[in-house]
């Protein structure tokens, strides 16, 4: 792994920020936080109120990542938004998916509104950062890994294959959590109300 950027991306709390911690010590690389980065060097534009987020400053943070990269060999970028990055800087993107109702609990751990809930566990039904990193990487550079049931461990083990170049992957989104969860468990997500 020399001079490569690998994105760890993923709706939040999906595992993200545990899984790169652990990546960059097996790989000898710097890990960044976009969202740690965007809040520590203040590249947002304003909070927003009614969506209980900060707004990111994207050529700021763009800016600051391209920097890194100048300076640094190998980078692990943890974060929601990798769309964010030009396609060119990055090698891998590797989106960690997460049981919708594994990641409920997982928020409401995190003391966050049913509003905000149930707007990032639809984000994960509809596989949005797959699809959106797809979209802008093409089909080969994104993977994506089922967090559910293993350990930060285990998901490194597939990772450093991934990274390492040892393991196919199926094109497209292969994780489907629409085929997967039963009807009244989507409609959940569905109501304003918890
Ligand atoms: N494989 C795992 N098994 C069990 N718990 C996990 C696992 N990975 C992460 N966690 C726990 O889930 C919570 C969220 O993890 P983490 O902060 O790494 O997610 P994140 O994707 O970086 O979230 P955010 O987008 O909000 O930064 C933490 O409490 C963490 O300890
Ligand atoms: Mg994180």
């Amino acid at each position: 792994m020399a001079n490569s950027v690998v994105i760890i991306a993923g709706t939040p709390g999906v595992g993200k920020t545990s899984l790169a911690k652990v990546l960059a010590d097996i790989f000898n690389a710097k890990h960044i936080d976009l969202s740690e980065l965007t809040i520590s060097k203040k590249l947002f534009s304003y909070y927003d109120e009614e969506r209980e987020s900060y707004v990111i400053n994207e050529n700021a943070v763009v800016d600051e990542v391209l920097k890194l990269v100048k300076s640094e060999e190998r980078i692990i970028i943890d974060t929601h938004y990798p769309e964010i990055l030009p396609s060119s800087i990055v090698d891998k993107v590797i989106v960690l998916r997460l049981n919708p109702l594994i990641l409920e609990e997982r928020l409401r751990r995190k003391n966050w509104s049913w509003k905000k809930i149930r707007e990032n566990v639809l984000a994960e039904i509809l596989s949005v950062v797959s699809i959106n990193a797809i979209e802008k990487f093409g089909p080969n550079k994104v993977y994506e890994i089922d967090a559910t049931g293993k350990s930060i461990n285990e998901i490194a083990e597939i990772a450093v294959k991934i990274i390492s170049g040892e393991y196919g992957h199926k094109q497209g989104t292969s994780i489907d959590w629409l085929e997967k969860l039963p009807l009244d468990i989507i409609l959940r997500y569905e109501r304003k109300e918890a």
